[in-house]
């Protein structure tokens, strides 16, 4: 529980990437109303998120995304304590969407603005399901991985990260060669459920005892040249191949830093969190060694507002309110 436990009903707005979402979140914990616009079908087509469709598809859907949450929650703007709105880091037009938004209803209603962290935000899915620090995150998205030690809501220290491909970014990229459809790693999680794991030994980088990084680049060249020489035809072997390498890095690199800064309560955060292999071998790994593990429901997983509006709690306790002067900030770091 936050340190001042003030009661505080905060409507939170996320438009960082290719999801317009708006949510009324209580007491940085109980969700509301979270409502997700996605615009995947439309970014579909061109094989990857385009930011110049991705902001006009926010500037188009964010006041009815915004109605609907606080319609769900049964509130009015005049109820709430706070407007809480990503601030970075993410694709910067897409981004000024909802500051800009949150910025006007912030104003007009006299509301206290917050400016949030996305990837705090992450990490703070997991307060939706009562879970508090410390504990050991890895936190795995499109454009990040990295392994945080979070001693309190505010309080992170990073202990390693990639040096490349972010873990989400790989699964995309390595879908894209396969010729599977946007999002990619959603797609290779589908695959792989029919599909060997020993049938292809993808190479795992950076594996030495002590090195906390990441790295996916080489895995990717893998797979070209796998399927440049050989096609693609076993593809579900393939999916379950390199789902199997992602996933057996991603923990081996949780339990080393575990192991090494005295974890036993690890989380997971991200889009990436979301993935079924990774969930499983999580939960073996914990399971082995009697740590306590936190996985963030689904829904929370990739991107969402219920989460911002956990973050946004600690901030509100807090007294960190944004001025009208709050900008997007696509490379905010946690
Ligand atoms: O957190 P998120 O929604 O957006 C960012 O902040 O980046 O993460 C999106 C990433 C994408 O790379 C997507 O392919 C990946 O999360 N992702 C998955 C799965 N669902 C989403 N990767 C592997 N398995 C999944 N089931
Ligand atoms: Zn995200």
């Amino acid at each position: 529980m936050c340190r001042c436990k003030v009661p505080a009903v905060i409507l939170a707005i996320e438009s960082s990437c290719d999801e317009t979402a708006a949510a009324v979140v209580a007491n940085g914990d109980t969700v509301q109303s979270s409502v997700i616009h996605t615009q995947i079908d439309t970014h579909r087509l061109y094989g990857g998120v385009v930011p110049e469709i991705a902001s006009r598809q926010h500037v188009q859907h964010i006041s009815a995304v915004v109605a609907k949450a606080l319609s769900d929650a049964g509130i009015s703007v005049a109820q709430l304590d706070a407007i809480a709105v990503t601030q970075g880091p993410g694709l910067v037009g897409a981004l000024l969407v909802g500051v800009s938004y949150a910025k006007g209803l912030a104003w007009a209603a006299g509301k206290p603005l917050i400016g949030v962290n996305h990837m705090m935000g992450h990490i703070a899915a997991n307060r939706l399901s009562g879970f508090e620090p410390p504990f050991l995150c890895l936190v795995v998205s499109g454009g990040h991985t990295e392994l945080v030690a979070v001693e309190g809501w505010s309080q992170y220290t990073y202990l390693g990260g990639t040096v490349d491909d972010a873990a989400g970014e790989a699964f995309d990229k390595i879908a894209r060669v396969l010729g599977l459809p946007y999002p990619g790693g959603k797609s290779v999680d589908e695959l792989a459920r029919w599909g060997n794991p020993a049938a292809y030994a993808f190479p795992r980088a950076l594996m030495g005892q002590d090195n906390l990084d990441f790295s996916f680049s080489g895995m990717k060249t893998a797979v070209i040249s796998h399927v440049q020489k050989h096609g693609n035809e076993d593809l579900a072997d393939l999916c379950a191949s390199v789902q199997a390498a992602i996933v057996d890095v991603l923990c081996q690199k949780t339990r080393l830093a575990a192991e090494k800064h005295g974890f036993t309560r690890i989380a997971l955060a991200g889009g990436v969190a979301a993935n079924s292999g990774l969930r499983a071998g999580m939960q073996q790994l914990c399971a082995q060694r009697s740590w306590q593990l936190q996985l963030p429901e689904m829904a929370y997983c990739t991107d969402n507002a219920a989460m911002i509006g956990a973050a946004a709690y600690e901030q509100y306790c807090a007294g960190e309110f944004a001025h009208a002067t709050l900008n997007a900030n696509p490379a905010l770091e946690l």
